[in-house]
């Protein structure tokens, strides 16, 4: 996927150049926002389309160890996190594949019938891209010069109870 390789590419360009000198860019970093929607339900790979969602779940975007931001979901399991400003320390996790969207709330808080289920919900997330405010990701000239003052969404991948 020579797109993909480009794209982390130009990620990692703006990991280093974040690095040391972020304020003086001469622009705002992007920020990372992850969204997607809770199911309620156990298993492998959930297709949340397919199952009920998870009103009024929890969320936290967990990178190795680290809460790196948290959310609850509204009545129809959506939820919104914002990462905040894209950062090397963020965006090396996130690249690494270290980072995983995990649902805290116990699924029995949706169906009691799932109360016996050991585990928590957690997806593990990608990078989509760039949405830099002027309708579409814009190919990738338009995402790697949309990194200033844009938007980098990251998509959670679905659900597996872990
Ligand atoms: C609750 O979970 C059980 C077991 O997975 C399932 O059979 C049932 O349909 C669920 N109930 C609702 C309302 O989703």
């Amino acid at each position: 996927m020579a797109t993909k390789t480009l794209l982390l590419a130009g990620l990692l360009a703006l990991a280093v150049s974040l690095a040391p000198h972020g304020a003086e860019a001469g622009g705002q970093p992007p920020l990372m926002i992850v969204s997607g929607v809770v199911p309620c339900s156990a298993g492998n790979s959930i297709n949340a389309a397919a199952v009920p969602p998870f009103p009024n779940a929890a969320v936290q975007m967990v990178c190795a160890r680290s809460v790196m931001a948290s959310a609850t979901a509204d009545r129809t399991g959506a939820y919104t996190m914002n990462m905040g400003a894209a950062t090397s320390s963020l965006l090396a996790p996130l690249l690494g594949n270290h980072c995983k969207v995990v649902v805290v709330t116990p699924l029995a808080a949706c169906n009691a019938s799932l109360a016996s289920v050991t585990g928590t919900l957690a997806a593990p997330v990608q990078l989509l891209g760039i949405d830099s405010g002027t309708g579409g990701l814009g190919g990738l000239g338009g995402l790697i010069g949309g990194l200033v003052g844009g938007i980098l969404n990251i998509i959670p991948l679905p659900f597996s109870v872990v």
